[in-house]
């Protein structure tokens, strides 16, 4: 798959400056209040009664710091952390294994847990329960069951797609934090935090200039930051001001909202090719060539909690600002304004 600049799934480029670009502590993170206080206070009422914190999940669009949570929660519980993903770990063995090698307090971290297989989601529910692990020794009528102890850990699940997770897992999670879109000036904190650490010169204008156009996420700001620093260091002082920004940010074809082509062929798509809307988002990843699972997790998300489409129950409509982004003529007869009474439903 092509990398995308927009894209907020981690690309090459990321990783490179992630490790130290992470915030190491709750304190250090900015963003998600809600979740960063409910974290604190099961950090210090778990520290308190010397037990291991409740198992997490994070849930929402990539990029937006599930990770670095679960570093930070790791930090604070003073266990270490163990990084896995649902689709690593293949047979109920390899969980049994990983289970085994931990100690207390450690938190054990499974990315994209809802792509679990069903035999090893079900090794997870006696560890998440009871620290138990239960082993099969034998097989047919001699088989007998033994349960072993298990070290008191922290599981954190992180999932883009928290409807595909089986309710018995789910169930099991006792604390859950769905992670939300940093607004603008969160997101300028994070910029001008990275920016000091990487040693780039910015002006708080342009920060806020990346920050409106980082579609709410942490790692796209952290990476346009890097491109918008190269074109500075090119064709001006190296300082970023909001000048060199906003040329940047229009070279690299990112707009003033956020938005990159494909962005705006759905926008296309739904007002020319299809009146507006309804139209189902299959059909849509069809006519524009994108997959449909990346359209449901990364670009409907944002265009949605843009207010450039909404949901009915027959499928995206685009509304006003997506004509108005778009330079379209309006009418009243558009579906828009036929279903807009039921936007607030959604
Ligand atoms: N609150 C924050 N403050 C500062 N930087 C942040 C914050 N949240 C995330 N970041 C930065 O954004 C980048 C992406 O974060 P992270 O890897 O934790 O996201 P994620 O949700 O785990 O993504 P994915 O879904 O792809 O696994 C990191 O490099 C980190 O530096
Ligand atoms: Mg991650």
């Amino acid at each position: 798959m092509e990398e995308r600049l927009l894209g907020a799934t981690s690309i090459n480029e990321d990783s490179e400056n992630e490790y130290s670009l992470r915030p190491q502590r709750l304190s250090e993170y900015i963003g998600q209040t809600n979740v960063k206080e409910k974290l604190a206070i099961f950090v210090e009422a778990a520290k308190n009664r010397k037990e291991a914190l409740d198992h997490v999940l994070f849930y929402g669009p990539p990029g937006l710091g599930k990770t670095t949570l679960a570093n930070i929660i790791a930090k604070e519980m003073g266990g270490s952390l163990k990084i896995t993903s649902g689709p690593a770990i293949e047979r109920a063995g390899d969980l049994a294994a990983i289970l085994t090698g931990l100690s207390e307090f450690d938190v054990l971290f499974i990315d994209e847990i809802h792509r679990l297989n069903r035999s090893v989601e079900e090794i997870l529910y006696p560890a998440m329960e009871d620290y138990a692990l239960d082993i099969i020794i034998g097989k047919g009528a001699s088989a007998k069951s033994i349960r072993l102890d298990l070290p008191k850990f922290t599981l954190i699940g992180a999932t883009t797609r928290v409807g595909l997770l089986t309710s018995p897992l789910r169930d099991r999670f006792g604390v859950m934090c769905p992670m939300e879109f940093y607004n603008d000036s969160e997101l300028k904190e994070i910029l001008i935090r990275s920016a000091s650490i990487l040693k780039i010169e910015i002006d708080e204008k342009a920060a806020f200039e990346i920050a409106r156009r980082s579609r709410g996420t942490p790692r796209i700001a952290n990476r346009l930051l890097k491109r918008v620093r190269d074109y500075s260091e090119v064709r001006g002082n190296g300082r970023i001001e909001l000048d060199s920004s906003q040329n940047a940010l229009e070279l690299l074809e990112v707009d003033k909202e956020g938005f990159d082509r494909i962005d705006n062929k759905i926008l296309e798509a739904i007002v020319d090719n299809f009146k507006g809307g309804p139209v189902g988002l299959e059909t849509l990843a069809y006519f524009i060539g994108e997959e449909l699972d990346t359209l449901d997790d990364v670009y409907e998300p944002y265009l949605l909690q843009k207010g450039f489409i909404i949901r009915t129950p027959r499928g995206r409509v685009a509304t006003e600002k997506a004509y108005k982004h778009l330079k379209r003529n309006i009418d009243k007869s558009s579906p828009y304004f036929q279903v807009s009474m039921l936007k607030d439903k959604d």
